[in-house]
């Protein structure tokens, strides 16, 4: 199917990024932030170059995990935001930008131009993976992320619980309709296992994502348990949830791999005969 023109008018600062990945889901809480974070650390642990966009304007979470604030922001001559560097990766968030201190964000006046324009006036430079952690909902932000960024795929995240997968049939259908490729599924907070104890408790209904994913045949990339943590301790360094990271990035690369050898071999061949 050829692709809308406005998905070819690739802004400027993205043109050294090989590959965009947009973490979506429809319903709030799932997990989106942590996710994308955690999928941004694994991914660097391979030695590429990484970038993280957190698109959430009304709900900001990476300056937090990632603890940053407006104040480490600079602008370059060009008005052309420079990311920070967080723990080796490229980072940005709708957090850090404070009305006073860049106006010219502002001058969008909805909220998915102020995402275009987080995204579009970053120098990101050369990055293999940027990702891309999407605010909740099938809405105009969403719209305008699937419709102007040239995303390279997606990865949908859903608790197994009925609310959630019923809202994120929602969000897979707007991807589809929207001919984003979708690289997987990832089923968070799938159950909960004390650590002195053989059973898991699932708190959320049991394989809800699974069975989504076989629905909409998408890989499932993940079934990630709820796990506990003390005050010393985040997600990022939790052992269990580290290993099964560095198992979503190697399916997430094979799948960007196949995706783009596909796209390679769908551009016409032309012979030249003499
Ligand atoms: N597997 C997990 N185990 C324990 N806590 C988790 C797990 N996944 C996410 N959390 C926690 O759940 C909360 C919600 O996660 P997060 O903010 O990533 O969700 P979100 O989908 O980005 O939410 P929003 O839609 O509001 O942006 C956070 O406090 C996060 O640390
Ligand atoms: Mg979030």
């Amino acid at each position: 199917m050829p692709q809308p023109d406005n998905k070819l008018r690739i802004p400027e600062t993205l043109r050294n990024v090989k590959s965009i990945i947009g973490i979506f889901s429809a319903k709030g809480g799932v997990g989106k932030s942590a996710i994308s974070l955690q999928l941004a650390l694994a991914l660097k642990e391979k030695g590429l170059k990484i970038g993280l966009v957190d698109a959430d304007i009304y709900g900001p979470s990476q300056p937090v995990m990632l603890n940053s604030s407006p104040g480490e922001l600079k602008l370059t001559k060009n008005e052309i935001i420079e990311p920070l560097t967080k723990e080796g990766i490229k980072f940005i968030s709708m957090g850090l930008i404070s009305g006073e201190k860049m106006p010219v964000i502002w001058r969008g006046p909805m909220v998915s131009g102020a995402v275009m324009q987080l995204l579009s006036q970053t120098e990101w430079g050369e990055l293999d993976y940027l990702i891309v952690d999407t605010p909740p909902g099938t809405g105009d932000v969403q719209l305008t992320l699937l419709q102007r960024i040239p995303l390279t795929s997606a990865v949908v995240v859903t608790t197994p619980q009925k609310v959630s997968i019923s809202d994120c049939k929602k969000g897979i259908e707007m991807i589809n309709k929207l001919d984003v490729p979708i690289s997987g599924l990832i089923e968070n907070m799938s159950w909960f296992q004390p650590d002195s104890m053989e059973k898991k408790y699932y708190l959320f209904g049991k394989d809800g994502g699974k069975e989504l994913a076989k629905e909409y045949s998408l890989e499932l990339l993940a079934q990630l348990p709820l796990v506990e943590l003390d005050e010393d301790s985040d997600l990022q360094n939790h052992e269990l949830l580290k290993k099964e990271f560095d198992k979503i990035s190697t399916k997430l690369m094979d799948s960007v791999k196949n995706l783009k050898d596909k796209r390679s071999g769908g551009i016409p061949q032309i012979n030249i005969t003499k």
